[in-house]
């Protein structure tokens, strides 16, 4: 399971020591080695250095993505960092399409298709976020919006792999209404919209599921027991490093088999 926290907007230099520093001390690290359990951290991108090498100097095996990256890869535009930048210093992996990005800075299916392949190519690990507004689940349109969101990345997915790109994958369901609301999806919920992406295309290799909204400690072992996910996407509850701990501890002790595993490079 790829259990990944979103830090978004938040964290200072020396709260992210401290968060850094009680992983590091934490005991779980010996009972994770051999799972499948795989952590990773998105702080905003200021901080992605910071963490990288804070993450090194603690020998903690843990994976760092970017919030977003640029469509482009260098020149004169102001304000954007691209793949190169992430690669250069030692990222590994990168959020794309987030509703947030979306709603609030004009993301579109388009940028996150270019984004989604630059990732690919740079053998830098995507998640790909999708998910319907809670306006849209209450006209019956989840399937329709989930539709018009993954064709366009399914056609990428798909091109990369016929250029022998084999890098790891993940789509991130994420339905906006669950997001940062306390409400989460039920494992039906998230068990239907998984079943018509994966059926509704032809995909090359099945693609791995997260998802995220509202999860929690609390939640995390009934969203996980229909058996279709491959991880969770956390904001509001990983800022806590013991709530990450504690749920890394609680989807370890399913021992789960998952469908597509990252490796710590
Ligand atoms: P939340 O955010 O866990 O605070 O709901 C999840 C996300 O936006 O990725």
């Amino acid at each position: 399971m790829f259990l990944v926290a979103n830090w978004k907007m938040n964290m200072t230099r020396a709260l992210i020591d401290e968060y850094l520093d009680v992983l590091s001390e934490s005991s779980i690290w010996g009972t994770l080695d051999g799972s499948r359990i795989r952590i990773g951290i998105a702080p905003s991108h200021v901080y992605l250095d910071h963490v990288v090498l804070g993450i090194q100097n603690r020998d903690l095996p843990i994976i760092v993505l970017a919030q977003d990256v640029s469509t482009r890869t260098s020149g004169a535009f102001t304000g954007e960092v691209g793949m190169p930048n992430l690669l250069d210093i030692g990222v590994k992996g990168v959020v794309i399409g987030h509703s947030e990005r979306r709603r609030f800075f004009h993301e579109t299916d388009e940028n996150v298709v270019i984004k989604t392949d630059l990732s690919l190519s740079a053998d830098m690990v995507p998640i790909v976020c999708f998910g319907e507004s809670g306006s849209q689940r209450k006209r019956g349109k989840t399937f329709s919006v989930v539709k018009s969101q993954i064709e366009p990345v399914f056609k990428g997915v798909k091109k990369a792999r016929e250029r022998g790109i084999t890098s790891p994958f993940y789509l991130a369901y994420e339905p906006v209404w669950a997001i940062g609301s306390g409400q989460n999806a039920t494992p039906a919920d998230i068990h239907e919209v998984a079943k018509y992406v994966s059926e509704e295309f032809s995909w090359p290799d099945p693609p791995a599921f997260l998802y995220g909204g509202s999860v929690s400690s609390d939640n995390i072992r009934s969203l996980s027991s229909l058996g279709d996910l491959s991880g969770f996407l956390v904001g509001s509850a990983w800022l806590d490093p013991h709530a990450l701990l504690h749920s890394a501890d609680l989807v370890r002790q399913l021992n789960r088999p998952v469908r597509e595993g990252v490796h710590v490079k």
